[in-house]
C-alpha cells in the first residue's frame, strides 16, 4: 500500500469533519452524521483506489450510503478495503461534548474482520501494557498485570469505561480494585486510542461497545503499537445469524489485535468537537482549523496534521 495514500485519506476525515462540525450542539445526531456520511463518501470517491466498505455505516437495507459492501474510488487504484466511521460519537456532536471524531482505517483486501454490527467485549491498552491483557480473565487480574508492566499501583491506572447500566458489575470490580475509572458517555475509539498517548491520563479501556468500533480500534492501536482484544457479544438469534452470513463460525471466540485488523494497516482520524487526542475543528472567517492523525503500522509513524483550510479556494468534492 502506498505510503502517500495517507495524505489522500486524511483529506477524507478532514472533510467529514469540517462539515459535521457545523452540526454541533444542534442537537441532531441523525443530521450530524449525514453531513459527514455524505462528504465522506464525496472525498473518497476523488480517489484512484478501488475500495470496499467493510466496515460501514450498516447494512445496505439500512445505511443509503457508506453501506458494507460500497464500492468507493475512483476505479483503477489498488484494491483496499475500508473500515469507518464517519461520525463516531454521534450524540457527543449533537451535544456539543468532547471527543467526538471522523475515522477511518485501510488495509489490503480481506485483512479486517467482517463484524456485525452488535456488541463487542473490549479491553485495550497502550504499548507498555501489551502481551498482557487477556479478556479471558477478570477485570481485577487484568489490572494487576497492566499495573505490573506499567510498573505501578493499581491505584496508579485510569480505567475508561462506557457510563452504561449493563457495566454496572465491573465498574463495582474496578472500584473494588482501587483503580480510578473514568466514565464516558460515548466514543470508545477514542478512549481506546487515548491508552497510547502518554499524557492522556488513560491506561485501559474496558467493558463492551459496538463491534464496528472494535475493528476501527483495532487498527488505530496497531499503527500506535498498543493492544486489543474483542469477543462478540450477540443479543438474539438474529444477531448470529447475519453475523454467520459475514462469515462468522465461532460465536465465543476472542480476537486478538492481529485478528480483528492485519497486514499493513493505515488509520486516520479527525476531531470533529475538541478531544484529549486532537482538537476539534475550530472555524474562523471563511476557513477552519481541523487537527488529524495519521499513522501506518509498517513504520509506526504517527504524524498529526493541523490544517487550515480556506473555503473560497476549497475544491468542490
Ligand atoms: P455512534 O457514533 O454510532 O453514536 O457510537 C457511539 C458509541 O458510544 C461508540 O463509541 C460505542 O462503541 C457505542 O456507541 C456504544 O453503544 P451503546 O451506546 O449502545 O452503548
Amino acid at each position: 500500500m502506498d505510503r502517500n495514500f495517507a495524505l489522500e485519506f486524511v483529506r477524507v476525515t478532514e472533510a467529514a469533519a469540517l462539515e459535521s462540525a457545523r452540526m454541533m450542539g444542534r442537537g441532531d445526531e441523525k443530521m450530524a452524521d449525514q453531513a459527514a456520511v455524505e462528504a465522506m463518501r464525496k472525498a473518497l470517491n476523488t480517489i484512484q483506489f478501488d475500495g470496499t466498505v467493510v466496515i460501514g455505516e450498516g447494512e445496505r437495507d439500512e445505511a443509503p450510503m457508506l453501506y458494507i459492501g460500497e464500492k468507493v474510488g475512483k476505479s483503477g487504484g489498488p484494491k483496499l478495503d475500508l473500515a469507518l466511521d464517519p461520525l463516531e460519537g454521534t450524540t457527543i456532536c449533537a451535544r456539543g461534548g468532547n471527543n467526538s471524531l471522523s475515522v477511518i482505517a485501510i488495509a489490503e483486501e480481506g485483512k479486517f474482520l467482517h463484524a456485525p454490527d452488535t456488541y463487542m467485549q473490549k479491553i485495550a491498552v497502550g504499548p507498555d501494557a501489551k502481551g498482557v491483557i487477556d479478556l479471558r480473565a477478570t477485570a481485577t487480574e487484568n489490572l494487576r498485570n497492566i499495573a505490573r508492566a506499567k510498573k505501578c499501583h493499581i491505584e496508579d491506572l485510569t480505567v475508561v469505561i462506557l457510563d452504561r447500566p449493563r457495566h454496572t458489575d465491573l465498574i463495582a470490580e474496578v472500584r473494588h480494585t482501587g483503580a480510578r475509572i473514568y466514565l464516558i458517555g460515548d466514543g470508545d475509539v477514542s478512549a481506546a486510542i487515548a491508552t497510547c498517548k502518554r499524557d492522556s491520563g488513560v491506561d485501559v479501556l474496558m467493558g463492551s461497545g459496538g463491534a464496528p468500533e472494535g475493528v476501527i480500534s483495532a487498527a488505530a492501536l496497531r499503527c500506535m503499537g498498543g493492544d486489543f482484544q474483542g469477543q462478540l457479544l450477540f443479543r438474539n438469534e438474529d444477531e448470529k445469524s447475519r453475523a454467520s452470513k459475514m462469515g462468522i463460525t465461532d460465536f465465543n471466540r476472542i480476537y486478538q489485535i492481529n485478528d480483528l485488523a492485519s497486514g499493513h494497516v493505515m488509520f486516520c482520524a479527525t476531531g470533529v468537537t475538541q478531544g484529549a487526542f486532537l482538537n476539534g475543528v475550530r472555524f474562523f472567517s471563511g476557513g477552519a482549523m481541523t487537527h488529524s492523525v495519521v499513522m501506518r503500522s509498517l513504520s509506526g509513524t504517527i504524524r498529526f496534521i493541523d490544517a487550515e483550510h480556506h473555503f473560497d479556494r476549497k475544491p468542490q468534492y
